[in-house]
């Protein structure tokens, strides 16, 4: 094998901009974060996507993105059984996005399908195995396209580790090392205060957070993942680790605030992170923000939270064949941005969610890969390292040519590594080896 000639393949990235025969109409539900990422794509390359329907019980967000998108008054929805119940009598778009908090996701999915939308489905795709399940039975007798957010398989960076492998760069896969560094004021921000604190209003956090990387690793090993165990838990954020003086609020005069790296104030206020949870602006005064956090679980102690997902997983997965690998999630990092450690019979690599290395044993030489954006591209804009608009771009391109293999994450691709997150939870809750 010529390496170097291989390798070189390895820098062809599929430009962000696609030519669309038509433009493709969208409606979204649940207007918050995910809601607007995707369609930023409409106003990055117009004519590709339009919003044309917006339902979000928060009226502000709902009001924002109807008014970015002209949408008229009688296409905001708030409840999203009003844009269900609005469909009954004729799709509203092409697409639906479903965007909503994690237990909102099986239930508009499984109608919209019946109501014949093209679907981009946020992950986690719902709640259950079961739901996983049904989702996938529904998507079959529709015939509908249903991707999955999976993001990572999209960003450049997680394309070509795939395609080093499918290369045989590194020979054949024997095991990968994979960690999730969620970086400890995310951890805090969202899975403590936050939206997905407690596993059974969302789903466990191998589920929540962790189905993208166990996504990823099915992916890369492109074989069936027949077994896991799994340790873990809750090591920091409870009440017996809290200060035996710290209020239920850090406003409420914490004497250990200004030493506590999860406090409330340093990381809204002083840091300004995560400032879009609030429908303010980002440079708003402390008085501004401070009413935000006396009113939100986000200005809570973090000892005295009712959160129940765990602060460190440790994961082992085996694959067919006797691949194995290693998935660690920690939340007490400086910084998030997976990193990942493949080994095969020819060679290694390690990567930093951004570069990778190659080492090669026959040639003992090293081979860095670094992206770099097609000319004028704007991949920078986008969010996963790359990968929430290049989602969108080859959702759209699925949708329009109805051709369903440009799309990496169906919902037939994506329900195994859900699987596998739920058989995770199992074992580490239950101590037991799981098959999947
Ligand atoms: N693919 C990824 O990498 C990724 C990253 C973050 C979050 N997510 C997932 O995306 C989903 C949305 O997350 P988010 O961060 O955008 O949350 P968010 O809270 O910012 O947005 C959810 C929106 O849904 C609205 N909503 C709640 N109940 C509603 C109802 N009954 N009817 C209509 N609107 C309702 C809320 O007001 C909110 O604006 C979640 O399932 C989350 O797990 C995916």
């Amino acid at each position: 094998m010529n390496i170097e000639a291989e390798f070189a393949k390895l820098s062809a990235v599929k430009p962000l901009k696609t030519n669309l025969s038509r433009e493709l109409t969208v409606a979204v539900m649940g207007a918050g974060s995910r809601g607007n990422e995707y369609p930023a794509y409409g106003k990055l390359f117009p004519g590709t996507l339009r919003v044309v329907a917006v339902s979000d019980v928060n009226a502000y967000r709902r009001d924002r993105m109807g008014d970015a998108w002209d949408i008229p008054a009688e296409r905001r929805f708030g409840d999203y059984h009003e844009m269900l119940e609005a469909g009954r009598n004729g799709k509203l778009a092409d697409i639906l996005l479903i965007a909503l908090p994690d237990n909102l996701h099986f239930e508009p999915a499984m109608e919209a399908m019946r109501q014949g939308y093209d679907i981009l489905l946020e992950k986690p795709m719902a709640q259950t195995e079961a739901e996983c399940r049904a989702l996938l039975a529904r998507q079959h007798e529709t015939g509908v396209m249903v991707a999955v957010g999976h993001v990572l398989r999209y960003s450049p960076y997680f394309r070509a580790l795939k395609q080093a492998l499918d290369l045989g760069l590194v020979g054949e896969l024997v095991n990968i090392q994979h960690q999730e560094p969620v970086l400890y004021a995310h951890m805090a921000h969202s899975f403590v205060r936050g939206n997905w604190h407690d596993s059974k209003v969302t789903t466990p956090m191998i589920v929540a957070k962790c189905c993208h990387d166990l996504d990823i690793l099915k992916w890369m090993v492109g074989k069936r993942c027949e077994a896991v165990s799994a340790e873990g838990g809750v090591y920091l954020f409870r009440s017996d680790k809290a200060p035996a003086d710290a209020p239920l609020r850090c406003t409420d005069g914490c004497p250990h605030e200004k030493d506590c790296p999860y406090s409330a104030l340093e990381i809204y206020d002083r840091k300004r992170w995560f400032m879009y949870v609030f429908d303010v602006p980002k440079d708003c005064s402390s008085e501004v923000l401070r009413e935000q956090l006396e009113k939100t679980d986000y200005g809570r102690c973090v000892y005295r939270c009712d959160n129940d997902q765990p602060d460190h997983i440790v994961a082992a997965l085996r694959f067919e064949g006797g691949v194995t690998c290693s998935f660690t999630m920690d939340a007490f990092t400086p910084w998030g941005g997976r990193r990942t450690r493949i080994m095969g019979t020819l060679g290694y690599i390690e990567g930093d969610g951004k570069t990778f290395t190659l080492h090669r044993f026959d040639t003992g030489k090293a081979y860095p890969w670094a992206f770099v954006p097609p000319e004028g591209d704007n991949y920078r804009e986008s969010g996963h390292a790359g990968g929430d608009l290049a989602l969108i771009r080859d959702f759209l391109e699925a949708v329009d040519t109805r051709d369903f293999t440009k799309l990496s994450s169906s919902l037939d691709a994506s329900v195994e590594s859900h699987l596998m997150g739920f058989a995770v939870e199992r074992s580490r809750l239950n101590g037991t080896k799981e098959s999947i």
